[in-house]
């Protein structure tokens, strides 16, 4: 289930089935992993909302969580290309800002620069796939496809809630990359809760299912907290994303049957 080992120079695109899964703490940890790994890494935040000039980022929370698994400074690169202070959609904190909307051509170019440089290149979305970054209604969805475009193997990773709703927006969210024709390496559950109910335990084999795409991980709840994050997110993550994370046996001990 859990594919193939993920080929170095990648981009993978972070989306998530909605805002507040958990797609910082899991880019975090694909880093971490990665790094552990002996890759270079970057991490690009095209457009960061709800954030006031001076305070951190979801780029500079990554940094927090997965810099310690970097063995020397210049292998962990974190980027944020714009900032607006209101927790909306980029496009519209763009235009209530008067600041400029961030075109997909701009974050594609980012993208192929840091690429050069590293070698797996993380880009995390704002919300969930369809929020638009500018008045053209572009989305992280175009961002991807720009990406493509220049000739770089770009892929999408989406964070999942585990609970009830999900098993919709993962369809949803799949069907939407499907019509684009952006490859869906694969679900990732932001956030394993600590006593899973019903729903969260049969998810576990639905939510590949609906999504067409392997199950790559399952963060424990309280893994941004945790003393060793980076031995904790290698725990929780598929050899396709650099862990050592077993999905038929976390399926056996924590699924419904
Ligand atoms: N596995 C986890 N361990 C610890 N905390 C978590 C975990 N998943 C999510 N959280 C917490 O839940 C909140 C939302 O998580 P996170 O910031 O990663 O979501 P997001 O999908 O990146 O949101 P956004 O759309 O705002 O970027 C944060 O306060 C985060 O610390
Ligand atoms: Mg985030």
């Amino acid at each position: 289930m859990s594919g193939t080992r993920l080929p170095d120079g990648r981009v993978l695109f972070v989306t998530g089935t909605g805002t507040e899964v958990g797609k910082t703490v899991a880019t975090a940890a694909v880093a971490a992993s990665a790094l552990r790994a002996g890759l270079r890494v970057a991490v690009l935040k095209p457009g960061q909302t709800g954030v006031a000039p001076d305070e951190p980022g979801d780029a500079e929370e990554v940094g927090r969580l997965a810099g310690p698994a970097a063995p020397h400074s210049g292998d962990l690169t974190l980027r944020e290309l714009a900032r607006y202070p209101e927790p909306l959609a980029p496009d519209t904190a763009a235009r209530r800002s008067g600041l400029p909307c961030l075109a997909a051509e701009d974050v594609a170019k980012e993208v192929a620069g840091l690429a050069e440089r590293h070698d797996l290149v993380l880009v995390e979305g704002a919300g969930g796939l369809l929020v638009r970054y500018d008045e053209q209604g572009r989305t992280l969805a175009d961002q991807a496809r720009a990406v493509r475009q220049l000739g770089l193997p770009a892929e999408v990773l989406l964070v999942a809630s585990a609970g009830l709703g999900t098993l919709n927006t993962t369809a949803l969210t799949a069907e939407a990359l499907s019509a684009r024709r952006l490859p869906l390496l694969g679900v990732l559950v932001g956030a394993w809760p600590d006593s899973p109910g019903l729903a969260d335990r049969c998810n576990l084999a639905d939510l590949p299912r609906v999504a067409g795409a392997p199950l790559l991980g399952a963060l424990p709840e309280h893994a941004g907290r945790a003393a060793d994050f980076p031995a904790l997110a290698a725990a929780a993550l598929a050899p396709a994303l650099h862990g050592h994370w077993d999905a038929a046996a976390f399926v056996a001990a924590h699924g419904a049957g």
